[in-house]
């Protein structure tokens, strides 16, 4: 399969991404060893963001240690209210100024805290208020996938996720496509090719370009996630329409996310 021809063209001068989703793990400290030993091998980039997303319990200090000329924090879930009396729960509005990022509706939080369109929709709001930039995380099913379903579901999360975000802060969005499929797995065959990621990156530009235009669709950065590893990175980061990845297990091994950070920064020069 190829990127149909009705496609968008990828923007080449766009500037690329490489985020980690430590998910529940590293203790404070640890985060912090890790964070230090990631800012130790770094060098600042111009055309590539480096993103780490920790845990919340880390993110305040980490913001204390960070080198923002290298690398940037990601929230990896939020509530989109802004105060009140919602137990154990965290605010974009409390995350405001301690990370740049939030990771929205990624497919753990939709699937085990059954947070839905809605909850994602107004997260997206939440965090753009808040002057944090939302990566939208949208990805099919093995069962979507298999029954040809892809399209609507993305389509669906989508303009599901970004209903209520305006042309003018649609260029403050990421979009991350995640097939859940392929998510954490350790078999090739459950590995997404390049031509499928190719297909559905294209369906997603395609989709944003119906609502906010040709000019305003090609600028948002479009990032893929699933078993992202040091050799396959390269691959993945050569799709056209792909501009950037979003990391999970590779990125808790600081030498891996480092390579799959130095193959970044090869494609992008
Ligand atoms: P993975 O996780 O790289 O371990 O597949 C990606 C993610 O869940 O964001």
């Amino acid at each position: 399969m190829s990127t149909p021809a009705r496609f968008l063209c990828y923007n080449k001068i766009m500037k690329s991404y490489i985020v980690g989703n430590w998910k529940m793990n590293f203790s404070v400290g640890e985060s912090s060893v890790y964070l230090h030993k990631l800012s130790q091998k770094l060098r600042a980039s111009r055309g590539l963001t480096v993103v780490v997303s920790p845990s919340f319990v880390a993110l305040q200090p980490l913001s204390l240690q960070i080198d923002r000329k290298k690398l940037r924090l990601a929230a990896q879930a939020g509530n989109p209210h802004d105060f009140g009396a919602y137990t154990g729960a965290v605010s974009y509005t409390q995350l405001r100024g301690i990370v740049d990022y939030g990771i929205i509706g990624h497919s753990e939080r939709r699937q085990l805290f059954h947070e839905s369109d809605k909850d994602i929709r107004a997260s997206v709001a939440a965090a753009l208020r808040n002057q944090i930039t939302p990566i939208l995380c949208v990805g099919e099913t093995e069962t979507e996938h298999t029954f040809g379903e892809t399209e609507d579901v993305i389509r669906d999360q989508l303009l599901g996720g970004l209903s209520e975000v305006s042309t003018e802060d649609i260029s403050k969005v990421i979009i991350a496509y995640e097939p859940i499929w392929a998510i954490s797995t350790t078999t090739d065959a459950h590995l997404a090719s390049p031509d499928e990621i190719g297909d559905v990156a294209g369906f997603i530009r395609h989709t944003l370009k119906d609502t906010y235009g040709a000019a305003t669709a090609k600028e948002i950065p479009l990032l893929y996630g699933g078993s992202v590893n040091p050799s396959n990175a390269g691959g993945y980061l050569t799709i056209p329409e792909i501009n950037g990845l979003l990391v999970g297990g590779a990125s808790l091994i600081a030498d891996q996310f480092i390579d799959i950070i130095e193959i970044a920064k090869k494609v992008q020069d």
